[in-house]
C-alpha cells in the first residue's frame, strides 16, 4: 500500500551538484559545563535525502537548530543556502535563510481552529506584508492558489474547507508539510516528523516527504529515530555519537552493525 509512494527509481543526489549546507568545526555548548556538538563537519548536496541520527539527547536538533540559525553556533562556520555566518547569522541572512527553508516538527503546530487552507496559508508568514497571510480572507490570490496547489501534493485538495483540528494526526503532519512546502524552499528541514504519528501514518509521511523532495528538487534534512525510515527514505545516514560524526555514508550501505554502534551503551 505504501510502494506506490516511493520513487524507487529516484538517482542518488549526484555528487557533483552545489553544496545546500557546509558546516566546518562546528561545535555548540549551551553552558560551559557540556560541550554538545565537537566539531561537525558535514557536506549536504542539492538534491540529497538526509537522515540525521543518533541517541537520544545526543545533539540532533540541536544541529538542525545551528544549521539554519535559530541557535547560536558557540564555535565554527555554517554556510548554508549561500549565506556563510558564525555565531549566528546577520538580520538579514537570517531572513533570506527562513524564506528558503521549510520546518516540520514533531507536533504540527497548526492553528486548531482554523481552516485548513489558511494553516497552509500560514506558511507564507515570512513574505513581506506578513499579516495578510494570517487568514484565507486576507491573503492574495497567488498565495491561495500556491496553498491550493501545496494541498494538492498531499492529497488534502478536499480537506482546505475542514477545521484543522477536525483531521487525523496523520491528514495533520501532511497539512504542515504542505505549509512547509508553499514557499517552495530550497531546503526542507523536519525534526521527527512521524514521531508522533502512528507507525502507518509515519511511513505514509515519509514516503511523501520522500517523493515531494524528489518531484521538486528539494534537499530534504530529517531527524528520526525509526531505522527503517532512515534507509528507506533518506539517500545518505549522518550519524551522531559523542559530540561528533560516527559515520556518514550512503544508506544502502548502512548495516545493522553500523546502527548497533551508534546505539551502543557505554559500560559503567
Ligand atoms: N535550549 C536549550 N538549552 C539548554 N540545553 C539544551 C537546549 N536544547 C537542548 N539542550 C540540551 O542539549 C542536549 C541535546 O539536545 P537535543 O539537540 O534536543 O538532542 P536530540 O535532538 O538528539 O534528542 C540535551 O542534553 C539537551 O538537554
Ligand atoms: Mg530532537
Amino acid at each position: 500500500m505504501l510502494d506506490h509512494y516511493i520513487d524507487r527509481q529516484t538517482p542518488m543526489a549526484n555528487t557533483l551538484s552545489n553544496p545546500i549546507i557546509t558546516t566546518r568545526g562546528l561545535r555548540k555548548s549551551y553552558d560551559r559545563k557540556t560541550e554538545i556538538l565537537k566539531g561537525i563537519d558535514i557536506t549536504i548536496r542539492q538534491g540529497e535525502r538526509v537522515a540525521l541520527i543518533g541517541s537520544n539527547g545526543c545533539g540532533k536538533s540541536t544541529l538542525l537548530r545551528c544549521l539554519i540559525g535559530l541557535h547560536e553556533v558557540t564555535a565554527g562556520e555554517v554556510t548554508a543556502l549561500g549565506e556563510t555566518f558564525t555565531g549566528l547569522p546577520a538580520g538579514a541572512q537570517k531572513a533570506r535563510l527562513r524564506r528558503q527553508t521549510g520546518f516540520v516538527f514533531q507536533k504540527h503546530c497548526l492553528v486548531r481552529r482554523r481552516s485548513v487552507l489558511s494553516n497552509v496559508i500560514h506558511g507564507m508568514m515570512s513574505e513581506p506584508g506578513r499579516w495578510r497571510a494570517f487568514s484565507q480572507m486576507t491573503a492574495p490570490e497567488p498565495w491561495r492558489h500556491a496553498a491550493l496547489e501545496a494541498l494538492s501534493w498531499v492529497n488534502l485538495t478536499d480537506k482546505a474547507a475542514a477545521r484543522a483540528d477536525a483531521l487525523s494526526g496523520g491528514q495533520q503532519q501532511r497539512v504542515s508539510i504542505a505549509r512547509a512546502l508553499v514557499r517552495r524552499p530550497a531546503l526542507l528541514i523536519a525534526d521527527e516528523p512521524a514521531a508522533s504519528l502512528d507507525p502507518v501514518s509515519g511511513n505514509d509521511v515519509m514516503a511523501l516527504f520522500a517523493r515531494l523532495c524528489a518531484d521538486h528538487g528539494i534537499t530534504l534534512l530529517f531527524t528520526s529515530h525509526d531505522m527503517a525510515h532512515a534507509r528507506s527514505f533518506a539517500d545518505r545516514i549522518v550519524a551522531l555519537r559523542a559530540g561528533r560524526v560516527l559515520f556518514d555514508k550512503p544508506a544502502a550501505t548502512t548495516t545493522d552493525a553500523d546502527l548497533d554502534e551508534v546505539f551502543r551503551v557505554e559500560p559503567r
